[in-house]
């Protein structure tokens, strides 16, 4: 297929390459359970859940049905302004964040992760602008992060590339070292574990800082951030009046066999960014939570303006039919422990295969958010280009991944079976065995 005879422009994606090596057959025209069906009828399992986000496999019954529902009374509508807003809507925010920690209380909906990282960014812009602390603009980030794109969450993502050719990109935005792989010793701790977050605060001024923003679990390193270090740099932000935003597009709704990776933490960020799972993928579906403090202040502004930031089809009844319906799987007895039972399974039989193929390293992450290590016969972890290429090789044994650098991401749904958590785990291993670097 040639450029001039395709019509959809994917994202991040140079096309002419693309063009000349996948052909209409690999266009998916089906799926059900964990598996998708190409226009040539190739069955794959869906090892990376669509873009991770299809957290409940392509035939989930109660959300179409609730979106189905939901079509059928009230199919459009919004929350960009203070105009009629779904009942729907409102009900699914109450629902949202009675599930989630005191005091984040407060839901701004949208329909994608970067638009939900953006605004949280913004929101902490404003509220400085609303309470006369004019000077603090910078937003801290960690190295390795993918917040999205877009005219700030590009500047918050660390892909260097994305920057270059993005230019110019916010200049108020500094990126420093990712967390320790291991905690510190909670009981002697003296803020050793996130100095480089301080140096950075220092370095810019605090008074200069209005956020860090960071995800719990790396969505490319696959490593989780200690939780004692995400105690205290939610601690250390707070002290210095900066507020701390968790995004968790990735790691949040199920993902890792929890309804938020922070709900573990003894310390609750200002913000929390959902996204990806909360609708299972079966609508663009995103939202900011916000701490009770941050929302009552701008409650009622010193100047009659609402926070300067939404679009059309934000709250959208579908979406939140969507979300309720999910939530009300996510919540059910049982669900979120039968996750992680599943997970410590695929990791089993994860380690069983690496002991017959050694380039099979260790599985890091958590729940069904997993990266798996390869590593060469020095123990060198591969490149990224290894690891992309070995992607190709796992599609053609009927698998579906995502690729980073030197792990191979699986993040199948969270309801995926044991067979087919078996199944995933052969065509991987055969894959790795097929492949020649
Ligand atoms: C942690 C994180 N934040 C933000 C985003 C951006 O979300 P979206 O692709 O929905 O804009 C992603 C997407 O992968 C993500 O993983």
């Amino acid at each position: 297929m040639t450029n001039s005879e395709y019509a959809v422009w994917h994202g991040l994606t140079p096309m002419g390459p693309h063009l000349r090596e996948n052909g209409p057959d690999l266009f998916l025209v089906g799926g059900s359970g964990s598996h998708l069906v190409d226009a040539a009828g190739r069955r794959y399992l869906d090892a990376r859940s669509s873009m991770w986000n299809v957290t409940l496999g392509y035939s989930c019954e109660p959300v179409k049905q609730a979106m189905a529902r939901q079509l059928d009374v009230l199919p459009s509508g919004t929350v960009m302004r203070y105009e009629h807003p779904p009942q729907v809507t409102v009900d699914y925010a109450a629902a949202l964040v009675a599930v989630l920690p005191a005091p984040l209380r407060h839901v701004r909906f949208g329909n994608t992760g970067s638009q939900m990282t953006e605004s949280a960014a913004m929101l902490s812009r404003f509220y400085r602008r609303m309470t006369g602390e004019t000077d603090r603009h910078t937003v801290i980030a960690l190295h390795e992060a993918y917040h999205g794109t877009g005219p700030l969450a590009t500047a918050l993502t660390d892909e260097p590339i994305l920057h270059d050719y993005s230019a110019p990109v916010d200049a108020h935005v500094v990126h420093v070292s990712t967390p320790p792989p291991e905690t510190c010793d909670p009981a002697a701790c003296t803020g050793e574990c996130v100095r480089p977050v301080i140096e950075a605060i220092d370095a810019v001024g605090a008074e200069r800082v209005t956020a860090v923003m960071f995800e719990p679990v790396s969505g490319t390193s696959f490593r989780p951030a200690p939780t004692h270090y995400l105690e205290t740099l939610i601690v250390e932000c707070r002290r210095r009046g900066i507020h701390s935003i968790a995004d968790e597009v990735t790691t949040g709704a199920g993902r890792v066999g929890a309804m938020t990776y922070v709900e573990r933490l003894t310390e609750v960020p200002d913000m929390l960014v959902l996204g990806k799972g909360l609708s299972a993928g079966y609508f663009p579906l995103a939202a900011l939570v916000v701490a009770s403090d941050i929302y009552e202040t701008l409650a009622d502004p010193p100047v009659r303006l609402g926070f300067p930031n939404g679009s059309t089809t934000d709250g959208h009844p579908v979406g939140a039919a969507s979300g309720l319906a999910v939530l009300d799987i996510l919540t059910a007895d049982d669900f979120l422990p039968g996750v992680r039972r599943r997970s410590a399974e695929l990791i089993e039989m994860l380690a069983t295969a690496s002991k017959s193929d050694p380039r099979i390293g260790t599985v890091r992450g958590a729940g069904m958010m997993l990266g798996v290590e390869l590593r060469d016969s020095d123990g060198e972890l591969w490149s990224l280009r290894d690891v992309s290429a070995l992607r190709g090789v796992c599609r053609e044994h009927g698998l579906l991944t995502s690729y980073s650098i030197g792990v191979l991401p699986l993040l199948p749904h969270l309801t995926i079976s044991t067979d087919d958590c078996r199944e995933l785990v052969e065509r991987f291993a055969k894959a790795v065995a097929a492949y020649q670097p």
